[in-house]
This record gives C-alpha cells, sequence and structure tokens, in this order.
C-alpha cells in the first residue's frame, strides 16, 4: 500500500515551499534544503504503516464528536506500566471514555525532569514505563476498545541530556546552532528586559550559563530544558521529521507543548510571536501531507485572544483543538466570587474557524495561573490585579468566605504574583470540610465538583477530565518525600491513582459513588444527543440572575437548555426566558419537570439541568 504521499504532494506543495520561504529565506534556507526537508518528510510517511494509512481515510472531523470524552492520566501513577495500561480499559470505558492523553511518555532525564517535559530520546519510551512495542501493543488494545491516543510532543526544549545538546556541550558548532545560545551577555540582558520569567521560584533569569562551553543558553522553563532554536531550518527539518515518528506510532492526537515560546526575538516579551503562526502553519501542512487524521492541540495557556490565535484561519489552520483555559478560569472564578457575569462576557467573543475544537477541562498536571479575561474585570469594576490576588488568596483558604484548600504555587513577594495548585475536589472544599468534620460543607463540595464536571461535560468543544477527578481525589503531600519531586508543588495534584478507593465508585453514599456515577450519567447522555457534537449552535440565555449561568444548544429542530447555579444558596430565574407556557421542560439528568406556566423557576443550591424541551400534551 502506497503512503499516500505522492498523492498528496503535488495539491500541497506550492503552498507548503511558500509558506517555508517566508519564514526561512531570511535565515538562509535554500531551495536544497526545501527538498531535502520534502525528502525527510517523504521517508517519514513512508514509515506510516498499512494500518494507519487506512486509519487516515477516517472521518477527518472525528475529533468534534459528541462521543469524544477525554481523561488525561500519568501512566507510572494510573497503571504503574505501559503493559498494564489495558488493564484498565473497562474501567475508562464504564465511564464513557474515548480519548486518552497520555502524559509525557518518551525518555526524559534522569532525576528531576519537570514530570517528563524534558525530554532525552525522542525515539525511546521512558524505560520505566515500558518499551515501543509495548507503547504499540498499547494502542492496539485502546484502538480495538474505541479509544483514541494523545501523547505530548514537547517542541519548545530538549532535555540537557537530549544528544544534541550533549554534543553541543561538546563544542561541536552544528549542533550549537540547535540551540539558542550566546557568550555574550549583553546580549542575554538585552532578552531578559523585555522577557518574564515563567518559574522565578525554582528558576529566575531566561539563560543558563554553561561553563563547559562559556556560553548563555535560553532556557524559559529550567536549567536542564534548553529551548530550540527555530530559526535554524534543520532544527524545523528535525522536529518536524520527530513529530511524523511520533505520529506513527499510531497516536491519533498530538500535544504540542508550550507553544507561545516557541520563537525568539530580542526587544520582545518572546510569547506569542507571529512567526510561531507560520510555524504552526507549516506543521499543520505537514500533517496533511504525512499524516491527515491526526489532530494537534496546542498547548498555550496565555491570554484568552491569543489562545484563539492558535487555531489559525480557515485557509491556514495550525491547531485543530486549544485549551479553554480561559473557561477553565471563569469556573474557578465563578464558584469564588458567586457570579457568572465575566464567564457570561467571555462567552461567544470570539469568532472561532470552521475546524476549532476547544478542549474543556477543570483541572490538568499543571497550577493555575488566573489568566482572565482583564478587560471584563475593568469592565466589572475589578482592578485585576486585585482580583488575582483575590482569587490565588481564595483558593488558598486565606479570604473570608473560601471554601478551597488549594496551595499558592511560584509565589512572588516582590511582584505579589502567585498562581495556584490543587486538586479539583481539593479547591472545591472536600480535604477542608474532612479535616473540620462539616458533614453539610461536604455536601456543598460534592456539588461543586459535579457542577463544574457539568459544565465541561456541556460547554461545546471536547470535555477532558483529569484522571482521580471522577473519584473525588484530594491533595496529596506525599511527593515531599520524594526527592525527585519535593522541590515542585504541582506534585500536590498528581497523586497515585487509588485503585482501592476506586471501588467505592459502586458504594452508594460514598464521594466516590457520587462524583463517579453522577459522570458516568451524564457522559452517557452526552454521548447519546448529537446536540453535544462540538460544532453545535451554542447560545446564552440572560437569566436575569448573576449567580446562574445559561446556554441553549439546537440540533435539527431539537433544543436543550443548561442551567447552572454557581452559587451555595437557592436561587431563582423567571420561567418565561426558558419557556413559554405551552412547553415543559425535563431535566435529562434527574428527570425534574418544569413546566412553562409557572412564573419562576427554582434552582437548589449549586443546582445544575439540562433540559430537554417539549409541547406539553
Ligand atoms: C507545559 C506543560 C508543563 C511543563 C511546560 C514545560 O506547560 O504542561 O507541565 O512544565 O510545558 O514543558
Amino acid at each position: 500500500m502506497n503512503s499516500g504521499f505522492e498523492e498528496r504532494l503535488p495539491a500541497l506543495r506550492e503552498s507548503l515551499e511558500q509558506s517555508y520561504f517566508q519564514l526561512y529565506r531570511p535565515y538562509r534556507a535554500s531551495a536544497e534544503d526545501f527538498e531535502h526537508l520534502i525528502d525527510t518528510l517523504r521517508q517519514a510517511a513512508g514509515r506510516r504503516d498499512d494500518a494507519l494509512r487506512q486509519r487516515d481515510s477516517r472521518d477527518s472531523c472525528w475529533y468534534a464528536n459528541e462521543k469524544t470524552v477525554g481523561m488525561m492520566l500519568y501512566v507510572d501513577l494510573f497503571s504503574g506500566k505501559l503493559r498494564s495500561l489495558p488493564d484498565k480499559i473497562p474501567y475508562l470505558k464504564e465511564l464513557g471514555i474515548t480519548l486518552v492523553h497520555l502524559m509525557p511518555l518518551l525518555k526524559p532525564r534522569s532525576g528531576e525532569n519537570d514530570g517528563g517535559y524534558a525530554v532525552e530520546d525522542y525515539r525511546q519510551i521512558d524505560p520505566r514505563l515500558g518499551t515501543m512495542d509495548e507503547f504499540r501493543e498499547v494502542i492496539r488494545q485502546f484502538h480495538a476498545a474505541d479509544i483514541d491516543i494523545c501523547i505530548d510532543y514537547v517542541i519548545n526544549h530538549t532535555a540537557r541530556e537530549h544528544e544534541w545538546a550533549r554534543r553541543a556541550l561538546k563544542g561541536e558548532a552544528f549542533y550549537q546552532e540547535m540551540y539558542i545560545m550566546t557568550e555574550d551577555p549583553k546580549i542575554v540582558e538585552l532578552y531578559n528586559a523585555m522577557v518574564p520569567e515563567v518559574l522565578p521560584d525554582k528558576c529566575p533569569g531566561n539563560f543558563t550559563w554553561v561553563e563547559t562551553i562559556k556560553k548563555y543558553v535560553f532556557t524559559s522553563f529550567s536549567d536542564f530544558q534548553w529551548d530550540l532554536n527555530f530559526k535554524n531550518p534543520m532544527v524545523f527539518e528535525k522536529m518536524s521529521e520527530l513529530m511524523i515518528d511520533l505520529a506513527n506510532l499510531g497516536v491519533d492526537m498530538i500535544r504540542l507543548d508550550a507553544i507561545p515560546f516557541l520563537w525568539k526575538e530580542i526587544g520582545t516579551a518572546c510569547r506569542n510571536l507571529s512567526a510561531i503562526h507560520q510555524l504552526l502553519d507549516l506543521l499543520h501542512q505537514i500533517r496533511d501531507l504525512c499524516c491527515p487524521s491526526v489532530v494537534l492541540l496546542g498547548e498555550a495557556i496565555v491570554e484568552p485572544h491569543q489562545i484563539v490565535s492558535y487555531y489559525g484561519t480557515h485557509d491556514r489552520p495550525e491547531c485543530e483543538v486549544m485549551y479553554n483555559a480561559s473557561l477553565m478560569v471563569n469556573l474557578w472564578n465563578s464558584l469564588a466570587t458567586r457570579s457568572t457575569v465575566m464567564m457570561k462576557m467571555d462567552q461567544g467573543r470570539f469568532w472561532l474557524p470552521p475546524h476549532a475544537v476547544w478542549i474543556n477541562y477543570a483541572r490538568c498536571h499543571d497550577d493555575i495561573g488566573w489568566g482572565f479575561n482583564e478587560d471584563a474585570a475593568r469592565l466589572l469594576g475589578w482592578d485585576p490585579f486585585e482580583h488575582k490576588k483575590f482569587l490565588y488568596r481564595f483558593y488558598a483558604g486565606q479570604t473570608p468566605g473560601s471554601f478551597a484548600d488549594g496551595e499558592l504555587y511560584q509565589y512572588n513577594p516582590q511582584t505579589q504574583d502567585a498562581r495556584t495548585n490543587g486538586t479539583l475536589a481539593s479547591l472545591a472544599g472536600l480535604s477542608r470540610a474532612r479535616k473540620r468534620h462539616e458533614t453539610y460543607e461536604e455536601e456543598d463540595c460534592l456539588r461543586r465538583i459535579c457542577l463544574i464536571h457539568a459544565m465541561i461535560l456541556s460547554m461545546p468543544g471536547i470535555p477532558m477530565l483529569y484522571s482521580g477527578d471522577e473519584i473525588a481525589t484530594v491533595n496529596d503531600q506525599s511527593y515531599l518525600q520524594d526527592p525527585e519531586k519535593q522541590a515542585e508543588g504541582r506534585w500536590v495534584h498528581r497523586p497515585h491513582f487509588d485503585w482501592l478507593r476506586a471501588e467505592q465508585r459502586h458504594t452508594a453514599g460514598t464521594a466516590e459513588y457520587r462524583v463517579f456515577q453522577t459522570l458516568r450519567r451524564m457522559i452517557e447522555l452526552r454521548t447519546s444527543h448529537s446536540s453535544f457534537q462540538a460544532w453545535t449552535k451554542t447560545r446564552g440565555i440572560e437569566l436575569l440572575n448573576d449567580r446562574l449561568f445559561g446556554f441553549e444548544k439546537e440540533k435539527e429542530g431539537e433544543k436543550t437548555v443548561f442551567l447552572y447555579n454557581f452559587s451555595e444558596y437557592p436561587e431563582t430565574c423567571p420561567a418565561s426566558l426558558i419557556l413559554t407556557p405551552n412547553l415543559e421542560a425535563e431535566d435529562l439528568i434527574t428527570g425534574r419537570l418544569l413546566d412553562g406556566a409557572e412564573a419562576q423557576f427554582n434552582l437548589k443550591p449549586y443546582e445544575f439541568l439540562w433540559l430537554t424541551l417539549r409541547t406539553k400534551q
């Protein structure tokens, strides 16, 4: 079977060539370099096996399907080894998961490695997890169970122990050019004048001095993560080839890590530069050429309007899927302020190109950086800086009215900046209520957990659960005993999956049962209603009550209305905003009936309703 590459090339070549030279001509790329790239891609596409070539002809919109429900997990924390992962398929199926994001799997440097985001070898699986063959077998078994696989591609930097870095350390000029290096402290100063620090606490400055070669190396994240020099056409070629070879393993989605950092220019903040869009456009064309069924997921946790820009445009798509960090922040903001106004202001704010789909999530492996819509905050009379302070203090349990039990992360006493760590259940207050033996409060926590999950399952996009949240996992301090982890506070929300506790999902009356079964039911409803397809028209409903949030979806004449109460108090809204007197609505989750003839609807604390509308009999 041929790879399809030669058939696709004539239609794509001209545009690829144009984009390539637009970006790389100023960096000395020649016609020969371009031919070399095409040849490298041809060979990489040739390594794609028959089964995958067949998979390439699957519905290219598979990711927008209402059946797509994701879960992200660490293999070691979830199943120990890769070879044991397929044993957990029944658990994932029980919940209704159809897409699994396996957190960094490729061989990281030993010792501290930022949870695998410091890759030493992109062609090897982390030996502690298993082998490439075992990974291929995992993919085969997951595909047989109709579960798609997403993996990370750490594209901004390699580990200091990667072969290119090792050779750079030996003084080989070719490899030194793969990274951003200089011996000149003035250049470092020029960059640092404009570039904010990512981890000021752990890793101040954006450069690391390397004594052996007497050079400073650009290290956005930490001294062992060396930023690649994407201005070098050879870096682009090598990283494109590696991307295709990852796709050739059989994965369905590739998560491009830390994309806002990919391009650096002196005199700028080195974030979200326009060249990154050219770079992503090129990568997308390369995926069209070599592995067209593989979806690109971009990780850009930046200001809302910047996140959206990484979808590219209709003509120039970049990523199919992006993390909806704005929604995530809005969800936690709404719970803290008991007001959904900011979320309402953000709803429908951006026009998205037709291929675009959000990943809606409540928690992930990272901290919460509180990147909300600052203009909206100002319009509401909130000083953005003070509001951010309020949020991180609220979620660290430091403000009156806080229910939360999270932790501060990267607190900078000078700038007063900080971020937040904690599991969904702890941020929702469960660990705190338990410590204080507040049974009534525990009920509110469970409601908050379910409410947040209901939101990510119903807002347009792919819901992505964070493993452990489905059984209400709270913060875990055991990482403090682990020398490889103790310096990194994010491990507090990355505990081992507790399979014994997971058994409780079948025991009514437990928190595990409550959260798991509510989620399972909502996922079942989602997957059996086509209105949950990501591109279904969704419209906000004004409910004249800031504590409530509502929207409706319409598909093939069928309307579904979603109502959420973000406060711990009963709330009401005029019935006429949702139903006319001749209609009634039934909550798909509980069967509760609402009559359009009533004057108002009452929502219990943190109640949510997924209403299907019909004419009264
Ligand atoms: C992404 C990852 C984060 C990692 C960083 C550097 O933001 O989600 O965990 O620390 O990239 O690779």
